[in-house]
């Protein structure tokens, strides 16, 4: 005989199972309500004007006028998008692309000429009270970074970031930045990429000062950043609290997937990851206040191998660990790509200090990838969903904020840019699983970069930009590409462009 309970549980069954799907596909569409999209860039990427008005000299105005065969075109940040004179052009686009907020960073140099004394530079101070108020009266709100890689040149030659009492000339720009301008600016950024910085710096010599410190000066610089970073926290905490703003930083990381499926290759990737992110998210983020284990006894070990009487990696005292513990509000989080880990056929030792030799991996990259115009920058979206998902489980699920994420054009790229589309609809696409499966607290969204800019030491050679900005007209054009379009409708809507019917004909 037919039976028809059967029939209608199945019936039942394939209902529920249509109800789930057509869902998750919704829920897979669109972003939270009160999740926020923005863009950014950097002070010396963008500004020019790099001496008027009282402005002196950062590691980058000096790097590209005295060692200039360093970047790739021999070009300089003189006047980059010479966003200085043009804070109203900029303002219309940010509005064009329909932005909630825009990370911009701080020049130190300009409100702080002379780094070591008082003297606040009035000029600084008009300029960025301009910009801040003008975000603010259309609707954006600033976030800014205090520290996007110009330190002054004179702390420079006093050893930058290796010396200790750059922490306290950091501290008192930090301060000053809350205080002229934290009525308004409700998220601070300390620190954008302490490993970029102290790693392209000390170790690759790819990035201002361009010093050959490996594998010593790196730790020391990331070693006083960190401080410097906990210190300023808790000096918003202590004294800048009735502002109401939250303070962070941004650490950049790939993501590192096992070259093979061997459990050395594994044990490879977690190497990467340990010694490149947790380096610098471990003592904030964690409950320790302190450096990975993992690298404490690494570099431990190499440093005595190598004779040193301490370890080449710092240490910090209780009440340091106290201070860095906790020490932030949201974990900014830069991410372009990911990369293969392998384990080397032999420990990699030498007498050589390195941080490349400390970490002990080889690197390569799939094939299958797809590439960008930055040769190690290949597109790799579910990369990211794997970091969020590690620093949900690592970490507590902190509130995260992707502070950059973006796509290397080339310097002949125009408005055509469909790579750079597909790239933001595939990164968002992984973030949004990533908030709507995993349950990652991610609630912004950083493109790199609003528009094209001086690109450190790739010079002009490489395009981020969604607007494009025309380096041989003294006015330095800017006109939208595919992908200003683009993502403003992802903005509008809060919503992936495959679920938007229309979209296929913007
Ligand atoms: C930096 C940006 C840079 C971008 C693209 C990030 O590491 O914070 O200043 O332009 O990468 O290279």
């Amino acid at each position: 005989m037919f039976n028809y309970k059967y029939l209608l549980q199945v019936f039942c069954f394939g209902i529920i199972l249509v109800v789930q799907k057509t869902m998750q596909n919704t829920t897979l569409c669109t972003f939270p309500p009160g999740f926020k999209f923005g863009t950014a860039t950097s002070a010396y990427q963008i500004e020019g004007a790099w001496n008027v008005s009282g402005k002196t000299p950062s590691i980058w105005d000096f790097a590209t006028h005295n060692n200039f065969e360093s970047i790739i075109d021999r070009s300089n940040g003189d006047i980059a998008c010479d966003s200085y004179n043009q804070i109203d052009v900029d303002i219309a686009n940010l509005q064009l692309l329909n932005v909630s907020f825009y990370r911009f960073s701080i020049s130190w140099t300009r409100l702080l000429p002379n780094a070591g004394n008082n003297f606040i530079n009035p000029d600084g101070v008009r300029y960025y009270n301009e910009v801040i108020d003008k975000l603010i009266a259309h609707n954006i709100d600033p976030m800014v970074t205090i520290f996007h890689w110009d330190l002054p040149q004179s702390l420079q030659d006093l050893g930058g970031w290796t010396n200790k009492l750059t922490i306290e000339y950091y501290l008192q720009f930090a301060r000053t930045c809350f205080s002229l301008f934290g009525d308004r600016v409700k998220t601070w950024i300390t620190f954008n990429e302490i490993s970029m910085y102290c790693v392209s710096a000390y170790d690759k010599k790819s990035l201002a000062p361009f010093a050959s410190l490996s594998g010593i000066g790196t730790y020391l610089c990331a070693h006083y950043m960190l401080l410097a970073h906990g210190r300023a926290y808790r000096i918003y905490k202590k004294d800048f609290i009735h502002q109401k703003g939250i303070v962070g930083l941004s650490i950049d990381s790939p993501w590192y997937f096992p070259a093979t499926n061997t459990a050395n290759d594994k044990m490879a990737a977690m190497r990467a990851i340990i010694t490149g992110f947790d380096w610098l998210a471990h003592p904030i983020f964690s409950q320790t206040g302190d450096y990975p284990l993992f690298m404490r006894k690494r570099i431990d070990y190499n440093s005595k191998q190598q004779g040193f009487k301490e370890s080449r990696l710092p240490r910090f005292t209780t009440k340091e660990k106290a201070i860095l513990q906790g020490s932030a509000d949201f974990l900014g989080l830069n991410h372009y790509t990911s990369k293969l880990a392998s384990m080397p056929m032999s420990e990699k030792a030498s007498e050589m200090t390195s941080y490349e030799i400390d970490r002990s991996f080889d690197i390569s990259f799939d094939p299958k990838w797809p590439k960008s115009a930055r040769n190690h920058f290949k597109v790799v979206p579910q990369g990211l969903r794997k970091l969020l998902l590690y620093i949900r489980d690592t970490y507590n699920n902190p509130i995260v904020y992707i502070t950059e994420n973006g796509y290397a054009g080339d310097h002949s790229e125009y408005i055509d840019d469909h790579d750079r589309v597909s790239y933001t609809n595939l990164y968002l696409t992984e973030i949004l699983k990533a908030i709507v499966i995993d349950k990652c607290n991610v609630t912004k969204y950083t493109s790199w970069s609003f528009m094209d800019n001086f690109e450190w030491h790739d010079g002009y050679t490489l395009r981020f930009g969604m607007f494009h900005v025309d380096f041989n007209d003294p006015k330095r054009k800017r006109t939208p590409k595919k992908s200003m379009y683009a993502y403003r409708n992802i903005i509008r809507f809060g919503t992936l462009p495959r679920c938007l019917s229309f979209e296929k004909s913007i």
